[in-house]
């Protein structure tokens, strides 16, 4: 028998109507569109607003798009995996309240947490899910409402950050294609550089940890981005070495989208043209968790059964990583 590899069956995607452009932004905070553009690639990010709408409001729409293309219902899938920075609540985990509100009965969840490679994480345990065969259909969420841990008066992270979410659906394929490949990497050394100070068992919620701002995203920028620009790149390269491809062999690279001169590294290490480059930083911001699916969305008209795609990624912990799949339909 031919070995069972995961595939993705289904892509969809959401991100929420309001547009926060880098015009408002210098309006809140001492920043210009210019200092923006060019020192991230960013133009305009996503804001959910709502009274009581969190990251898995965003993943309702996500899915059930998903469901109706892949013209399957809710209660055919088996395991939802939700890569979020930003569950609704610290428990119970946003994979059971997503379950609950799409009606997916019969599956079982959890929320996975490895920031920006959050989703690289989800796509590669999915995986082995599918291979093993005790699964044949596998949801792999992931998105984030940034803004709910952004500081809006801080303007080295407000600029960068926005809100989305995208989804995969993996199920067993025998025909060679779907995810070939994963090489996942942490140093939680690295935590010191981008963090949430409070709102943990270390540090619970108090007066002092809000007046102090101290539940929004804390990034030493500068140091993370060293460690992004070279870990991204290497990582990258080094499963195109391991499953012998070329540059030419590579047909998309779907990068981690925090900054677009991280991206531009890591493609160029790659040696791949910026024609093979998903990249909608300009639009969504860094949507943490949500990046790479939703480029997958938004790009899915354009891919081919076989195409060699590699997806990469760093972010906060430190963790980092990279899947080399092949796209099945
Ligand atoms: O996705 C998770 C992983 N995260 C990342 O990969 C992010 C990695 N880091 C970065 O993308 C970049 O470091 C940033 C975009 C966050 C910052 O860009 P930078 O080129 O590293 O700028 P910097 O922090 O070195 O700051 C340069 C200057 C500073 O002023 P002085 O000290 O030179 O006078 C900052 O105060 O730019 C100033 N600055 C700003 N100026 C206008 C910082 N933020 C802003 C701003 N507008 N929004």
């Amino acid at each position: 028998m031919s070995k069972i590899h995961a595939a993705i069956t289904a892509v969809n995607g959401y991100v929420p109507e309001y547009v926060l452009t880098n015009k408002e932004l210098e309006s809140i905070v001492d920043t210009t569109d210019e200092w923006i553009t060019s020192r991230t690639g960013i133009k305009e990010r996503r804001i959910l607003k709502g009274e009581g709408l969190g990251t898995s409001d965003m993943a309702v729409h996500a899915v059930n798009g998903l469901l109706k293309k892949r013209g399957i219902t809710a209660e055919e899938i088996e395991l939802i995996i939700f890569c979020t920075t930003t569950p609704d609540l610290p428990f119970p985990a946003s994979a059971n309240i997503l379950a609950d509100k799409i009606g997916a009965k019969n599956a079982w969840g959890y929320d996975l947490q490895a920031a920006c490679s959050g989703f690289i994480y989800g796509v590669s345990t999915g995986a082995q899910f599918i291979e093993s065969g005790k699964h044949k259909k596998v949801l792999v969420v992931g998105g984030d409402k940034m803004s709910s841990i952004i500081n809006y008066q801080d303007r080295t992270t407000c600029i960068i950050f926005g809100d989305g979410c995208g989804a995969v659906l993996l199920e067993p394929n025998e025909e060679g294609l779907g995810v070939m490949d994963s090489i996942l990497r942490s140093d939680g050394s690295g935590r010191q550089f981008l963090h949430q100070k409070a709102g943990g068992s270390a540090r619970p919620a108090s007066h002092e940890t809000v007046d102090n701002n101290e539940h929004a995203v804390y990034q030493e920028g500068q140091a993370v981005f060293k460690f992004a620009v070279t870990n991204m790149a290497d990582v990258a390269a080094e499963i195109m070495e391991r499953n012998h491809l070329t540059s030419e062999d590579v047909t998309w690279l779907v990068p981690h989208q925090a900054n677009k001169r991280i991206i531009d590294a890591t493609a160029s290490r790659m040696g791949v043209g910026s024609e093979k480059v998903m990249i909608n930083i300009q639009r969504y911001g860094n949507t943490t968790n949500g990046t790479i699916p939703l480029c997958l969305w938004e790009w899915e008209s354009q891919l081919k059964k076989g195409d060699n795609i590699i997806l990469a990624a760093f972010g906060g912990g430190f963790t980092w990583g990279s899947v080399y799949l092949k796209w099945a339909y």
